[in-house]
């Protein structure tokens, strides 16, 4: 039996629920008629958000996808429209509406409701700030990824590469299956902590690398409480995550990674302090030899653009955090070669040509010579682009080539969709093909319709350290190493993937790793 007082808060709630749907269509209705409906009913208060409660891992992703091709946005090319609870949001797919939205100056805002959850791993630096700090700290970290500071990177990125090389060489490794994500985000943690911080020498003692080692397990609870909040929506709400067990672990993890980058930028400050006023870095060192500068160094001796000590502090922890999409990028990388045999001997044949024949004196010059190699890269990461989602909150209402956007609307860009459109990258756009990105079929692209980096004032900053980094690690591996299938993952259609806070394959990034003969460096 059901209580007078239980009753009268049903009918509330009934009551609340209808007048929040007729609201809702009321104001939005005749603003969003250029959108296409989902197709699907949405619900008072959680909107479409239902489609998603208790989806199975494998499941998130390939819900909305479903949910797109059954309302045929690909086709009519014009906005899809859903409702994120009472939030509308939006999602363009074409690359000139793309262009429009993230060529604007004005239209850089990131939504709270969707970058929240995030700033909790990333912290309160360039990838969840807004409006004029987040002009302040691009225009001071943007010199520290000039490309002659990259240059200098190229040589930590080849040593890094080196000693990835001898962990898999490992007897224990030879032949098992393994899932290589925990170890490119080894590598790729490690060359940050060195480019960002300069702290190769410091960590060879073995307290610090046991600092190390807790800062990393941190990041790891970090990453796998974020991911937890994206799955659970309901937990973006901070009062009901409180009382999660996940939140307690959270702080703990917090706790570590912030007094683990406080101490690295305090020692970098005193020995700044030490220095007399007015030197910087020269970029040469005694011997004429291109010194290596790290960010922390940059950042700590721009006086005209002075950023405090917890703003460094959270730009060096979006910088460390960052580093899962390249370890995620490179994780797929393997997964492509491993299973495209013959597209991993034309890698390693031209390598190894390189590295033995090239006339260029220097390594960071020897890595833009890989063509072939460049482009398994970026086909990888057409098909896979990790972050296979990102947004913005419109500020002014936005007029598109296929239709009109109102202000206050979310707006997702998913590169995952535009990059397998078949209207732009053709029948085979599925299909692993490095040659998509012959000179020849770029050229006759849209710019716009490639944009795993996003693109615009807002870009990725790290593109091309990335682009670099990548390079340097798959050109060492493929000369030293095979990288072969595991038994679950023969072929690309093997790959099951889901999407969290990255987009990832259900189940790992499963591998064998089998030494070749030679040793080489
Ligand atoms: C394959 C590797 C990478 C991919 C696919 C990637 C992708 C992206 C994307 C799509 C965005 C825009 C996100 C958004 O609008 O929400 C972004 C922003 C950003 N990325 Fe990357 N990224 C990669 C590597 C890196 C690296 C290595 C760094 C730093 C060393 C980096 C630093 C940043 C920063 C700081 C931003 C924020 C830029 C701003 O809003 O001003 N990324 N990245």
């Amino acid at each position: 039996m059901v209580g007078p007082l239980t009753q009268i808060l049903l009918y509330l709630v009934i009551a609340l629920g209808v007048y929040f749907y007729w609201k809702r269509n009321r104001t939005w209705a005749s603003r969003l008629k250029d959108c296409t409906p989902t197709g699907v009913f949405s619900l008072p208060i959680i909107g479409h958000m239902y489609q998603i409660f208790g989806t199975s891992t494998g499941g998130y992703l390939a819900r909305f996808l479903e949910i797109g091709a059954s309302c045929g946005v690909l086709r009519t090319r014009k906005p899809a429209m859903m409702w994120m609870g009472e939030i509308p949001c939006t999602a363009i797919f074409a690359p000139e509406d793309i262009e429009v939205l993230l060529g604007s100056s004005k239209e850089i805002t990131k939504p709270d409701f969707v970058y929240k959850p995030v700033r909790n791993v990333f912290g309160d630096g360039l990838i969840t700030l807004n409006d004029n700090t987040w002009q302040h700290h691009r225009k001071v970290l943007t010199p520290t990824f000039h490309f002659k500071i990259l240059e200098r990177y190229a040589e930590v990125f080849r040593k890094y590469a080196q000693e990835f090389v001898e962990e898999l060489r490992d007897p224990k490794l030879r032949g098992v299956e393994v899932d290589a994500m925990p170890l490119t985000a080894r590598v790729v943690s490690q060359t940050i902590c060195e480019t960002a911080f300069g702290m190769s020498e410091r960590l060879s003692q073995t307290d610090e690398m046991k600092k190390k080692e807790e800062f990393f397990d941190a990041l790891d609870v970090s990453f796998r409480t974020v991911r937890s909040r994206v799955l659970k929506p309901w937990l973006t709400l901070d009062l009901l995550f409180r009382l999660t067990p996940e939140y307690h672990e959270q702080q703990k993890a917090e706790k570590i990674i912030k007094d683990y980058a406080l101490r690295v930028i305090r020692m970098k400050k005193r020995e700044v302090a030490l220095e007399e006023p007015g030197q910087v870095p020269s970029g040469e060192d005694d011997i004429g030899a291109k010194k290596k500068v790290a960010f922390l160094d940059l950042v700590l001796r721009d006086a005209k653009n002075i950023l405090s000590e917890d703003e460094i502090l959270q730009e060096v922890r979006t910088l460390v955090t960052v580093q899962q999409t390249t370890a995620s990028t490179l994780a797929f990388i393997f997964v492509m070669l491993a299973t495209h045999p013959d597209i991993q001997e034309k890698v390693y044949g031209e390598v190894c040509d390189i590295l033995d024949n090239s006339q260029s004196t220097s390594y960071y010059e020897k890595l833009g010579e890989m063509k072939y190699l460049e482009r398994v890269i970026k086909e990888t990461i057409r098909l896979y682009p990790v972050t296979a989602v990102f947004s913005r909150k419109l500020k002014e209402d936005m007029i598109l080539p296929n239709g009109k956007i109102p202000r206050g609307v979310i707006c997702f860009v998913i590169p995952f969709v535009t990059h397998r459109d078949q209207n732009i990258y053709g029948p085979d756009a599925e299909r692993f093909d490095p040659d998509h990105f012959l000179p020849e079929r770029c050229r006759t692209r849209h710019p716009y319709a490639y944009i795993p980096f996003s693109a615009g004032p807002r870009n990725c900053i790290g593109q091309k350290y990335a682009m670099l980094q990548m390079k340097a690690i798959v050109s060492t591996v493929v000369r030293n190493i095979h990288i072969l299938p595991s038994k679950t993952c023969q072929t690309q259609e093997d790959v099951l993937l889901d999407v969290d806070t990255f987009l990832h394959i259900v189940g790992g990034f499963n591998v064998r790793f089998e030494p070749r003969n030679v040793i080489t460096t």
